[in-house]
């Protein structure tokens, strides 16, 4: 039996690319380790869009060397965005890396790494015209799964990577998708979550496709698939059409995580995202207009270029008036090629560092105020594991939050009632009501 390790950085896009990696090589007869030691094959799939992971991965390379030069048979793959964007250099600046696989051509690993086992060393990046993609199950069973639909961006938000690492957007063929959630649905998913970095954009380039609430509505007439997630939505094109199906389409769960990323009108203007404050706060008006219990994620940047105070001040405005359900918050790290870096990274980190604090002490004090309205309620949760306490089961509301109460065994994979007891900082503690939903309905 051959042994790999997978390491993953970065986002559900590169978690799920990692998915179909490890189904593609165990179809080659491997079986994942958690240990680097114990590997024949390590395979790192890389992030870059801040600093910190893609420092994290230099780090890594530089143990992983040490371990080859006790055991040279060893290969090691450098994939995802990293990889992308580094291309041949890795392979020059690194010689103990066999492999490099950008986020496009994950379907053509084994292609590759025969060649590595070969003997040679492989550079595989760039875009293909389509996003057709193989259907390919997740390697471990689990009511829930991530499903791409879209590959890229077209969008060049001036702090961002992705569109130079991911290529342009593209759509994947909604056939291959509705293919892909049936199998699923056979195999137990009772939740898909939609990947695309902006979804609203689904289809628009490809003639002919389904639309994305057109796609939506497809799924969810596929028989088992009880609940739809999808991210990440961009403000400037979600539609009246997508905020009316969570009202229609009763699969489609009450969560949006709908990136803000500056509370000031300057600083979304010069990061160009197409949209003011005032154009964000009316969607989430109208957002929860149509859908009252809507939760609202969202992720937000601190110290760009020019952010002074009164900005900043400007971004807690808008966290207070939107209290979103979370969010996830990062300082601005300058990346290579993108329109931002020519501009001077000017806010001291000291600053940026304040401001990140202040930002999410107030984002901790609304999380809990929002999970301690909660309790009282009665909320419908997919229960996908075991808790961190003995007995203890943990699951989703539709809302997203993590749940834990106390039930047996056998309800996980199963949609079950439960009472929040108790809001906490990160989670809710709830006690089971109805072991099945369907009881409800009877
Ligand atoms: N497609 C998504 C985001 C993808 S990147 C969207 O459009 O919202 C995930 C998050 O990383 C972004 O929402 C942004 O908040 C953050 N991010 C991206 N580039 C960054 C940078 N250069 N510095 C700091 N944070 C960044
Ligand atoms: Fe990056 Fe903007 Fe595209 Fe999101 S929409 S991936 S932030 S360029
Ligand atoms: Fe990172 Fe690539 Fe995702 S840069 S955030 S892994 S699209």
């Amino acid at each position: 039996m051959k042994r790999v390790f997978l390491q993953t950085f970065g986002c559900q896009m590169n978690e799920r690319d990692s998915e179909r990696v490890l189904a593609l090589l165990m179809e080659q007869g491997y079986r994942e380790v958690s240990l680097p030691e114990e590997a024949d094959l390590i395979v790192i799939n890389t992030c870059t869009v801040r600093k910190k992971p893609e420092h994290k991965v230099y780090s890594l390379l530089g143990r992983f060397k040490r371990l080859k030069e006790r055991k040279p048979q060893l290969k090691i793959v450098v994939m995802g965005c990293l990889a992308q964007q580094e291309g041949e250099g890795l392979l020059e600046r690194f010689p103990q890396v066999d492999m490099v696989i950008g986020p496009d051509r994950v379907d053509e690993f084994n292609e590759g790494l025969e060649k590595v086992i070969d003997g040679d060393r492989v550079c595989m990046i760039g875009f293909k015209e389509d996003h057709s993609q193989r259907v390919l199950l997740p390697p471990f069973r689990s009511v829930r799964a991530y499903v791409n639909i879209m590959q890229g961006c077209d969008n060049f938000c001036s702090y961002c990577i992705v569109p130079y690492v991911r290529g342009p957007e593209k759509s994947r063929p909604s056939q291959e998708i509705l293919e892909e959630i049936r199998l699923l649905a056979k195999e137990g998913v009772k939740e898909v979550i939609l990947l695309g970095q902006n979804v609203n954009a689904y289809g628009k380039k490809s003639v002919g496709e389904l639309s994305f609430v057109e796609l939506l509505r497809k799924i969810a007439e596929i028989p088992g698939i009880e609940r739809i997630r999808f991210t990440t939505s961009h403000p400037k094109d979600l539609s009246e059409e997508l905020i009316l199906a969570f009202r229609e389409i009763p699969q489609l769960c009450e969560h949006i995580h709908l990136p803000f990323q500056a509370g000031s009108n300057k600083i979304l203007k010069m990061m160009r995202r197409g949209y003011t404050r005032e154009e964000y706060l009316q969607k989430v008006e109208r957002l929860r207009e149509v859908v009252p219990e809507i939760a609202i994620t969202a992720d937000v940047i601190v110290g760009f270029p020019g952010e002074e105070e009164e900005d900043f001040e400007q971004t807690l405005d808008l966290i207070k008036r939107v209290k979103f359900d979370g969010l996830f918050s990062f300082k601005y790290s300058p990346r290579k090629g993108t329109l931002a870096s020519r501009w001077p990274d000017d806010v001291p980190e000291a600053i940026k560092a304040r401001r990140l604090e202040k930002l999410q002490s107030l984002q901790r004090k609304i999380t809990l105020e929002k999970n301690k309205a909660l309790e009282g309620k009665v909320l419908e949760v997919l229960v996908d594991g075991c808790g961190e306490r003995e007995g203890q089961l943990r699951g989703r509301g539709r809302c997203n939050r993590v749940v834990n109460f106390m039930g047996p065994l056998d309800l996980i994979g199963k949609i079950v009632w439960v009472k929040v007891k108790e809001g906490l900082p990160n989670c809710l503690r709830g006690e089971l009501l109805l072991e099945e939903k369907e009881v409800l309905y009877a």
